[in-house]
């Protein structure tokens, strides 16, 4: 497939304006750029909420046509170690840029998987270069990253993208797209979604392959997920104590979707929440679900496992 066949890098933003949510941090970053001055960045926060998207906007804003000469893309999980920082990363930093902004771009995705002594390195060549070379790491989690970097950088924090800003990506998409979706799979996109946009337009590109119309039944097909409805039903009926009734729709869903133990019970964990039971009963059956998660990865049966899981959802709530 060509790059631009693949919908996450069609509609990859293009301009500050393309990228949805995170208002103020977009604003701070585009404020850098007009002045031609930007220091050390750390973006930290969850996959596919527009990281990589916004330093690439700043960069290609920044340089123009000679963005890619003055701009390196790592990642740093492919290769840890302190290697990558000795070589490709320093013999990036210590070339002068070209044209007439003063430093280069150094991105560093997934700066949280390199070791620690990868990271003093990279302090080390952070400092020697920092006046003709800015990095800009990126980290799920910005605690992973060593404290003399974090105190060098300028720290900003993404949100995972809410419902409003998912439903305008989908009707962008719509529209680039030609597709036709109802208000029911644009529920179910934003709720396979789960913030994360990559996924959510790898799903549509999916969809749209099949069917320029997409439904909600194709959306949950493609995630092979069961619909939350009927996750909640089974779990209804488990606290309603008709634990036969629990058991049998369950084997139903998992049957009719192809599920597996662990698709399902991810499932149940996120709907546990939307249940008329109390936040603390919510706290202990979240908590349930990870230890049958961790026995099933161990290899224990699933079916006994969600089997005993429900009966819990029914025993507890009897006492309360
Ligand atoms: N905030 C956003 N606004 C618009 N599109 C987004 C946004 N975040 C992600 N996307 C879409 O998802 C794709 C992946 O986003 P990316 O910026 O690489 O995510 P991250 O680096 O946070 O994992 C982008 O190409 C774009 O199509
Ligand atoms: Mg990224």
């Amino acid at each position: 497939m060509p790059e631009s066949s693949i919908w996450i890098e069609k509609h990859r933003p293009k301009k500050f304006e393309d990228i949805i949510g995170q208002d103020g941090i977009v604003r701070r970053i585009h404020a850098f750029i007009k002045d031609k001055n930007l220091p050390h960045l750390l973006f930290s926060g969850p996959a596919g909420c527009g990281k990589t998207s916004l330093i690439l906007v700043a960069a290609k804003e920044l340089y123009g046509e000679n963005w890619k000469e003055n701009v390196m893309e790592t990642n740093a999980s492919m290769d840890r170690g302190i290697q990558i920082v000795r070589e490709q990363i320093k013999d990036f930093a210590r070339t002068r840029p070209i044209g007439n902004v003063p430093f280069k771009i150094c991105i560093l995705d997934e700066a949280d998987a390199l070791t620690r002594d990868a990271q003093q390195a990279l302090r080390r060549v952070m400092e020697q270069y920092s006046s003709i070379c800015r990095f800009c790491l990126i980290a799920n989690y910005s605690s992973r990253i060593i404290d003399p970097i974090q105190s060098r950088c300028t720290i900003f924090r993404f949100k995972s993208l809410e419902a409003k800003d998912l439903n305008k990506i989908i009707e962008k998409i719509m529209k680039d797209e030609k597709l036709k979706i109802d208000e029911k799979a644009k529920d179910a996109l934003v709720y396979i979604a789960d913030g994360d946009v990559r996924r959510m337009e790898n799903v549509m590109q999916s969809c749209s392959m099949i069917n320029k119309k997409i439904s909600e039944d194709s959306v949950y097909e493609i995630v092979s997920a069961a619909r939350p409805r009927e996750v909640k039903e089974i779990l209804e009926l488990a606290i309603d104590g008709k634990f036969p009734q629990a058991k049998e729709k369950l084997l139903e869903v998992m049957l009719k979707h192809g599920l597996s133990g662990l698709d399902i019970i991810k499932q149940i964990q996120s709907e546990i929440w939307n249940l008329k039971i109390s936040d603390e009963r919510k706290v202990e059956l979240v908590d349930k679900c990870g230890e049958v998660e961790f026995r099933m990865v161990e290899g224990s049966d699933e079916y006994l496992q969600l089997e005993s899981l429900i009966a819990n959802f029914m025993r507890n709530d009897k006492k309360s």
